[in-house]
């Protein structure tokens, strides 16, 4: 038999779902009259709804896990050009070894988990995630991107959400990524935090940044990240959590009420929230753990709060599509954060300079 090669593997392409096509109210309405998973997902939609519906609440949008290689790139897209979230917080493999690595020009492919020979998959250099495929030599040229922005920026420290817009930038003046993430938060003012941003691709394009400018370069602070997210949650007062996954983002944009109230400032806990995750709560770990244990910690009130269990996927269509064709976000108002970050820098600056 011939010998297998990289194209006989890279072949379909991760198709990102458009959920503008599929309309899912009536469906996610029917799933409120049944049980288990289904009512969890109908609580979880309207409860998203309601975020959307409440003028006073900002959204803030957690993610973790590899779900934009898994085709929710454009949810995620749609939710930031229809003024469907007002902050993200993610881990930094969906930000960059995923979203801005198809900014780029590449794709993800259909993979399979079953009777795979990963050792052959290494000879070829392809990068496999349970069922889908990654071209390692193309992410390397995503590594090498991040260390020419890192190159070319006034060395500094940055918050992962400055230099996330420093990426938007990139994207623009290269003409690259319309359809991306990184690019159309920049467009829009929506801030991206990173908080373990060297836990990705990113951070082998940084190790070669710092290796080459020892004395001066640039690195990420991730207090001043924490810092920007509490400044968000003080401006915003009543806040709502679409949480994909867990991880670090969830309890990160969790932290911002008790930060918050460090700062000295009088601020309601998350209104809302949700989580989607195949977690479960008998490890007593994070991601797991429910936003009713979370409200003990004074962080999530326990009224309007719905976790979902079982795999975002296929219940990130269902409740963000649900707050879609609902339409409530027509009314909301746009609430460009970066722009109030921007201006938070610009008075330290001038504060400096006195
Ligand atoms: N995920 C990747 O392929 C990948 C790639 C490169 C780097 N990293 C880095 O590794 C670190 C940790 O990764 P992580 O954010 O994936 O955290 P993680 O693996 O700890 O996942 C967090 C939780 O979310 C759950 N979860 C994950 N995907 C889910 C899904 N599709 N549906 C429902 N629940 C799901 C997991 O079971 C876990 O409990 C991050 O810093 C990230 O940047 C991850």
């Amino acid at each position: 038999m011939a010998k297998l090669t990289k194209k006989d593997f890279l072949k379909n392409t991760i198709k990102h779902i458009d959920l503008k096509k599929y309309n899912v109210v009536p469906m996610v309405e029917a799933f409120e009259g049944m049980a288990y998973a289904s009512r969890e997902v109908a609580r979880a939609s309207k409860i998203y709804n309601m975020m959307l519906s409440d003028k006073n609440c900002s959204v803030i949008l957690c993610i973790a896990g590899s779900l934009v290689s898994a085709g929710m790139k454009k949810v995620v897209v749609d939710m930031i050009q229809n003024n469907m979230v007002d902050a993200i917080v993610s881990n930094g493999a969906n930000i960059v070894d995923q979203d801005f690595f198809e900014a780029l020009g590449y794709k993800h492919y259909i993979g399979t988990p079953y009777n795979q020979d990963d050792n052959l998959l290494r000879d070829l250099h392809i990068d496999r995630i349970y069922d889908t495929y990654i071209d390692e030599d193309q992410l390397k040229n995503c590594d090498e991107t991040i260390h020419k922005i890192c190159n070319y920026l006034e060395p500094r420290p940055y918050s992962s959400r400055e230099f996330i817009w420093e990426m938007g930038k990139w994207l623009e003046k290269n003409k690259k990524g319309k359809d991306s993430i990184v690019y159309n938060a920049y467009k829009y003012g929506v801030p991206i935090f990173v908080p373990a941003f060297s836990d990705c691709s990113a951070g082998f394009g940084f190790v070669a940044h710092q290796t080459e400018h020892p004395t001066a370069h640039v690195s990420i602070d991730s207090a001043k990240d924490f810092l920007e997210l509490t400044k968000i949650k003080i401006k915003a007062k009543e806040t709502g959590l679409m949480m994909w996954s867990g991880g670090v983002p969830k309890n990160f944009a969790q932290d911002t009420v008790v930060a918050a109230e460090i700062l000295g400032a009088e601020i309601p806990m998350h209104k809302y929230a949700v989580q989607i995750t195949v977690a479960d709560v008998r490890d007593g770990a994070l991601s797991g753990s429910t936003l009713k244990e979370a409200s003990s910690w004074g962080k999530v009130s326990t009224a309007l709060e719905q976790m979902v269990y079982g795999e975002c996927t296929t219940l990130i269509p269902l409740i963000i599509g649900y707050g879609y064709h609902k339409g409530a976000w027509k009314k909301r108002k746009a609430s460009n954060y970066v722009k109030f970050l921007q201006d938070e820098d610009a008075k330290i600056a001038k504060a400096r300079k006195k």
